[in-house]
């Protein structure tokens, strides 16, 4: 699979401020969705498993860059979909600039000396085609190429690192063992670059470097990734799991816990002008102050029983979160606008799962009980959650509420998500409309759902009925019926996803529906 092309995405290259609209337009034999992962747009344009782009249709989203400068990625994310349309090569960076950027001496020379680098490991079958849900990932390919190598400069280089595979973590660093300076974390520039032999980055995550090649033409070095340093329960590491609760076959595959190359670097001649020193003040920040967090939310990293009968497997799965499924028509939690949150990720399996969260970047105060480390400082929108662990960050939900599409928030490992360990979220805005203290989900049964002409609504209680709405998925009025009849004919609506609001003095209840 490919975006404007047979094979792999081509990166789009944004500025702060700048109104874009993408029109995504789905040839492929198979239905998919476009996210934008990282960005800060509004649920109906992140493009989760609710804006479904059917095969022939086009879906447009337009949106302001609201993000600060740092290297996003985009993919798809249909529900079940992520990992096969991923791994068969839709994957693309999304690079944002600013002024704060701009006014730094670092290279910006797309493809010359700022130079983005997609890692992925993926499996082939016995027909040679890209296999999903295998264990057996040892072809490594850096922005679909396997065997690659990049003739680089002897100045200063800034690589753009994303772990765009779907299962590995990898322990970057360089075979000469040379220093290089992280000065971007997943979501923006640090306040000061960071002297590092080695960076781990689990799926999803990003960072940018800086490495000093200058007077070293005519050398040869490699990218690594030193997986024998990994921590045994990372996806990657030497081991996974322990007695039982093991995947099967992962011993066999060949790099875990090795250390293997990923990018032969032939160091060539120097451009004109180029950068050659690297520095240490970056962009100044200011991380969400504790004290301003109003809500604490904890997330349950688990398994469920594929079968009644059958015991889950920690290492294995499958896994949910806090012991549920993903649900396409179920919302997980729901966020207040304008509030600053604590979530607590507690994970209670055999494996580290890299946590993200659509909407917002956060900042990580907590890991394992202890401090941050020094290279996840910074905004981030995916943490890596040890086995049997947790992990703490603040985040601020702005911007954009909308009491029916939700945001997701899940496991990166993409097999994981697909399986279900995958969660949804709403913002909501309750001061938008006057009166009402109080927006409340699957309150009510709706019948018959999926519906062809007339649903009713029951409520468990009685409620004195004041309006009922019928929103589409853009939160838009398409009927209403102000009377206390809870049967609503819905025959002149079009196929689709459709939500019931029924309003009483204080509070909204909201329910969704499938219009045949
Ligand atoms: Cu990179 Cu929800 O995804
Ligand atoms: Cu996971």
């Amino acid at each position: 699979f490919g975006v404007n092309g047979v094979w792999m995405a081509p990166t789009i290259i944004v500025n702060k401020g700048d109104s874009i609209t993408l029109n995504v337009i789905n040839n492929l034999p198979v239905n998919t969705t476009m996210h934008w992962h990282g960005l800060h747009v509004a649920p109906e344009n992140d493009g989760g498993p609710h804006q479904k782009i059917n095969p022939t249709t086009t879906w447009s989203p337009s949106f302001k860059i609201r993000n600060n400068a740092a290297t996003f990625w985009y993919h798809p994310h249909g529900a079940g979909q992520t990992d096969p349309q991923v791994s068969k090569g839709m994957a693309g960076f999304f690079i944002v600039k600013d002024a704060a950027e701009a006014a730094l001496n670092i290279p910006r020379i797309y493809g010359v000396d700022d130079i983005p680098l997609n890692i992925q490991s993926k499996a082939f079958d016995d027909l040679k085609q890209i296999a999903i849900a295998t264990e057996m990932d040892t072809a490594l390919f850096v922005n679909g190429t396997l065997n690659p190598y990049f003739n680089a400069p002897a100045q200063v280089l800034r690589f753009r690192l994303l772990n765009g595979s779907s299962l590995r973590t990898y322990n970057f660093g360089f075979s000469n063992n040379q220093s290089f300076y992280q000065i971007a974390t997943d979501g923006g520039l640090l306040d000061s670059s960071i002297a590092l032999k080695r960076l781990r980055l689990s799926p999803g995550e990003r960072a940018e470097i800086l490495i000093n090649f200058s007077g070293m033409i005519g050398q040869n070095l490699h990218l690594k990734s030193f997986s024998s340093e990994l921590e045994n329960g990372i996806y990657g590491a030497y081991k996974m799991g322990s007695g039982e609760d093991t995947i099967e076959g992962y011993q066999e595959n060949s790099l875990n816990g090795k250390d293997f190359n990923l990018l032969n670097l032939k160091i060539i001649a120097s451009t004109a002008n180029p950068v050659i020193t690297i520095p240490i003040s970056l962009v100044p920040f200011k991380l969400y102050a504790i004290s301003a967090a109003t809500n604490d939310r904890t997330i349950v990293f688990d398994t469920i029983r594929a079968l009644p009968f059958e015991k889950p497997n920690l290492a294995e799965g499958p896994f949910a979160i806090n012991s549920k499924a993903f649900d396409m028509d179920y919302v997980n939690d729901t966020v207040h606008i304008n509030t600053t949150e604590i979530w607590n990720l507690v994970n209670k399996t055999l494996v580290a799962h890299p946590f993200h969260i659509h909407d917002v970047q956060f900042n990580v105060i907590e890991k394992s009980g202890k401090p941050t480390p020094k290279s996840e400082r910074g905004w981030k929108d995916v943490v890596l959650v040890m086995p049997n662990d947790s992990a703490k960050f603040i985040t601020r939900f702005e911007t954009f509420a909308n009491e029916t599409v939700p945001y997701m928030y899940h496991c990166h490992l993409l097999h994981h998500e697909d399986d279900g360990m995958m969660g949804s979220f709403l913002v909501i805005d309750t001061t938008r409309s006057a009166g009402i203290s109080q927006i409340k989900y699957n309150t009510f049964t709706l019948f018959p759902n999926p519906v062809s002409e007339n649903i009713t609504i029951h409520f468990p209680s009685k409620i004195p009925f004041a309006e009922i709405k019928v929103l589409n998925i853009l939160g838009e009025t398409v009927l209403k019926q102000n009377t206390t009849n809870p049967i609503l004919n819905v025959q002149s609506l079009r196929s689709g996803i459709y939500f019931i609001q029924v309003k009483t003095n204080n509070t909204r209840y909201i329910q969704k529906f499938i219009k045949e």
